[in-house]
């Protein structure tokens, strides 16, 4: 498993040019994210799997809100996902989540590891 999660630090290091960045972006995601975004879809929230690219609420195995669902004709490119992040009911006036990462370099290093995930 730890060697699982080595390698894909290791691909995003070298899709980004910082695996440090990626490796910092784990860290704030096992704290921050993690209880409701894993592998696998789940009532608490959507699998993140795969997001980078992805049509914004875009798995029929999530009930999303109307919120986020108005947004679903966009993609999640960088920019979506930081303007999320940074406020989500601001991007997403009515979503369900939440949490944001309110510091811009924690921001950034989350949305790299989030980007490896596949
Ligand atoms: C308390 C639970 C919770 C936490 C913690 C949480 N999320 Fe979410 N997240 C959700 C829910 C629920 C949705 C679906 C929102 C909606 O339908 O409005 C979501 C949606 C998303 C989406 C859009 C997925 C899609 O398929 O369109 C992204 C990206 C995301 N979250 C990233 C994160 C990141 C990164 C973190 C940590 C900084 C995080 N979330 C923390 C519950 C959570």
């Amino acid at each position: 498993m730890t060697r699982r999660v080595l390698a894909i630090l290791a691909f995003a290091g070298l899709l980004t040019g910082s695996p440090a960045l990626a490796a910092d972006g784990a860290k704030t995601f096992q704290l921050q994210c993690k209880t409701c975004h894993g592998a696998k879809s789940t009532p608490m929230g959507p699998s993140l799997a795969g997001v980078a690219g992805r049509k914004i609420a875009g798995l029929a195995d999530f009930k999303y809100s109307a919120g986020l669902t108005a947004k679903a004709g966009a993609t999640w490119t960088d920019a979506n996902l930081d303007a999320y992040l940074a406020a989500p009911a601001k991007f997403a006036p009515g979503t369900k989540m939440m949490t944001g990462v309110a510091n811009p370099a924690d921001r950034a290093a989350v949305v790299a590891y989030v980007k490896a995930l596949k």
